[in-house]
């Protein structure tokens, strides 16, 4: 890739929770970026700090319908998309059963017009959030890249079907790929107002307000929370390999902590740091859900540097003062 300053960086759902703070980390790196969203549930507040940055452009579209039309004025502009930093998707499992053709088009489609784009302009790089949803219920914890992807939903379906794409990106069409399987994500700026949004935004936003909170199940599911600074980190990095000394290209890796918390810990945690008095209920568990996960970060550890830097006591802190001033 050229110099940072002439360097053209496109993230799509940049205006989303995991994008806006992946905007952030590449303007921090002195990199242009554009940014793609449909705004279904991306916001311009998420970007607010950096609205007037003169290295950012925000476009409204829908990565599904394809990249041409839209990046094409800013190509003419700016120069051409260097690298790909695919954020947009649907991302919530258990909407993904309810709606799975909304999900096969949000969570699948979308990646093949990033794959198309990147073939046709030559673009250098392609970086891809998949999950860890894609390994389904395993049971030999921690999970490795190794394990065989048995996804429980249209969701993780979808999610390892993009991941082929990629490796039929790389291997075929000789692009340079990387896919991170991120773990929990959670951190300032994650929705809490859906009954599908992440544990820990319901948990904080609820405990701020003094409301009960519901956990399904017996609450002894596990799972591994990433703080989202350290998810831009890993996203960043992976897509700013040189293509000529690239060492990631092809690459799959968790992207997650290694430690493993129940959901009544969890619990339990968000109420104390809100020095809240609520009670918790448990209702019926949610089908399809998995019951454990943890990664195993070695991969991403030896290959992209990733040593996540956010303890969940410090990342919840941080999560509930953003939470508290809005
Ligand atoms: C999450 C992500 C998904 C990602 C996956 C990776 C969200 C919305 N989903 O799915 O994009 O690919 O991790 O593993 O961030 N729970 C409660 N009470 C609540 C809400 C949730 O007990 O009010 C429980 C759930 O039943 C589940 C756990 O908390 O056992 C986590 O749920 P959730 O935050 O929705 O995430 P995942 O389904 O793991």
């Amino acid at each position: 890739m050229p110099t940072p300053d002439t360097t053209l960086i496109c993230v799509t759902g940049g205006a989303g929770f995991i994008g806006s703070h992946t905007v952030g980390n590449l303007l921090e790196r002195g990199l242009r970026v554009v940014v793609l969203d449909d705004f279904s549930t991306g916001k311009r507040e998420n970007l607010a700090t950096w609205l007037d940055h003169p290295d950012l452009e925000i476009i409204e579209t829908d990565v599904s319908d394809g990249l041409f039309a839209p990046l094409a004025p800013v190509v003419t502009r700016r120069g051409p998309v260097h690298g790909i930093i695919h954020l947009a998707a649907q991302t919530s499992v258990i909407r993904s059963m309810e709606k799975p053709l909304t999900d096969v088009r949000a969570n699948y489609t979308s990646t093949v017009q990033v794959i198309e784009y990147a073939r046709v302009e030559a673009v250098d790089k392609v970086v891809f959030t998949s999950s860890s949803a894609i390994y389904g219920d395993v049971t030999d914890l921690p999970v490795t890249e190794a394990a065989p992807p048995t996804p429980m939903s249209p969701y993780g379906v979808h999610k390892r079907a993009s991941e082929l794409h990629l490796q039929y990106g790389s291997q075929v069409l000789g692009l340079s790929t990387t896919a991170l399987r991120l773990f929990n994500v959670y951190g300032p700026r994650q929705d809490p107002s859906s009954p599908y949004s992440g544990v820990i935004s319901i948990f904080l936003e609820r405990s701020l307000r003094g409301e009960d909170i519901v956990i399904f199940g017996d609450g002894g599911q596990t799972r591994d929370f990433v703080f989202v600074g350290d998810v831009a980190w890993a996203l960043t990095t992976a897509c700013l390999n040189d293509k000529v000394t690239d060492k990631v290209s092809g690459l799959i890796a968790n992207i997650g902590t290694g430690h493993a918390i129940t959901i009544n810990d969890l619990a339990a945690q968000c109420i104390a740091c809100c020095d809240a008095t609520v009670r918790v209920d448990h209702h019926p568990e949610r089908p399809g859900e998995i019951r454990d996960s943890v990664a195993d970060i070695t991969r991403a550890h030896k290959t992209l540097g990733f040593q996540p830097q956010t303890t969940i006591e410090e990342g919840l802190r941080l999560t509930a003062d953003w939470y508290r001033g809005q």
